[in-house]
């Protein structure tokens, strides 16, 4: 018997390790954004996300020095195309296949890609119109160096939903429909996710009125808003089955989604900007996107949710803007939130 109860202390202690070190693990990523003169090297940066457990890395665009600070990391990384150049790569395969010989074959062996997304938000946009080409361009060129498992796709905000409440009546504007079905036509044949960015911030401060902090929060328990037979609790939920909604009014409700960005800002509009909301708001999505359990629109779907940011980053606009980090440049936690 004494035996069985050492066995049994043994094994509730492994547990609650295992449990204390999956605290941060996959499915939840960082983006590092770079607008800041002041930010740490990028082999500290790797190492910082390294010791706080995280896995997923989304870089906006391609810096040879991040990249080679990236290898052997194991980081799972989101590597970005600027806006900017998301035109040329649709226009040739040989600027798609320059693209990739510069910014990833270097890398391949060393570093974990995966996915290449084309721009950052580019839809709504003018250059949205050659999201399509450019991934089918830029696909190609990463199949050709063997990287035939790493996901190409785009990134879309929320601005490209028309209206979100209810959620099912989520559809996409005017402007980003055509577009939208040639990503998403694309997107299905090839399995990828598309990445969204889902701010509740935004929409909440939008009408302060009308939603309650903790719904955007993911603080109540109780439904807040019934849309058909089902119930939301979070307004995470509603604006991602939103985006669904949207999609499967263009046949593309197979589409799934990668959350490219999310967050909440600590300071620059008091009183909702402010690290106990960014507090509040972060630790209860990790919580979340562990669980598993998915949108009521998409039970048990998982789905992987890039946090923004790693730092507050002082070139961005005053305000808000410089006040995402999880981070200050000196790699002091602006809140506690990871145990790292
Ligand atoms: C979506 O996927 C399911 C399961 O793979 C499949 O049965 C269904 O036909 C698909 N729907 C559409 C509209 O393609
Ligand atoms: C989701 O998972 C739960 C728990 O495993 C299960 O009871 C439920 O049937 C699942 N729902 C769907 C739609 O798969």
């Amino acid at each position: 018997m004494a035996s069985l109860r050492r066995i049994r202390t043994i094994l509730l202690i492994f547990t609650l390790i295992l449990a204390m070190q999956m605290s941060f693990s996959t499915g939840i990523g960082v983006n590092f954004g770079r607008n800041g003169d002041n930010l740490p090297s990028p082999q500290n940066v790797v190492s910082l996300y390294k010791k706080c457990g995280i896995k997923l890395l989304r870089l906006f665009e391609p810096n040879p020095d991040i990249l080679e600070a990236l290898k052997g990391s194991n980081l799972q990384v989101s590597l970005g195309v600027k806006n900017g150049d998301v035109q040329s790569l649709a226009s040739s395969k040989e600027a798609a296949n320059q693209w990739v010989n510069t910014n990833v074959a270097p890398y391949k062996g060393d570093v974990n890609f995966k996915w290449i997304v084309l721009g950052n938000e580019i839809i709504p946009g003018a250059e949205g119109i050659y999201a399509t080409q450019a991934m089918k361009n830029i696909k190609d060129a990463i199949n050709s160096i063997g990287l035939t498992k790493t996901i190409v796709t785009t990134s879309f905000y929320m601005p490209g939903i028309a209206t979100s409440y209810p959620p099912s009546a989520g559809a996409f504007t005017k402007d980003v429909v055509n577009v939208m079905k040639d990503v998403t036509a694309y997107l299905l044949q090839t399995g990828a996710p598309l990445m969204a960015n889902v701010y509740p911030y935004y929409a909440y401060t939008s009408n302060p009125k009308d939603i309650k902090l903790e719904y955007a929060t993911f603080q109540t328990t109780n439904t807040v808003v019934v849309d058909g037979g089902l119930s939301y609790s979070n307004l995470f939920d509603a604006m991602v089955d939103s985006v669904y909604a949207a999609l499967g009014k263009i046949n593309a409700g197979n589409v799934s989604l990668v959350i490219g960005e999310t967050g909440w800002p600590t300071a620059g509009n008091e009183p909702y900007s402010s690290k106990e909301n960014a507090k509040t708001y972060n630790k209860n999505l990790i919580q979340y996107v562990q669980s598993g359990k998915g949108t009521p629109k998409k039970p048990n779907q998982t789905i992987d949710v890039f946090i923004f940011a790693m730092f507050n980053e002082n070139q961005k606009t005053t305000g808000i803007e410089q006040n995402w980090g999880l981070f200050y440049p000196n790699m002091n936690h602006v809140y506690p939130l990871l145990n790292c």
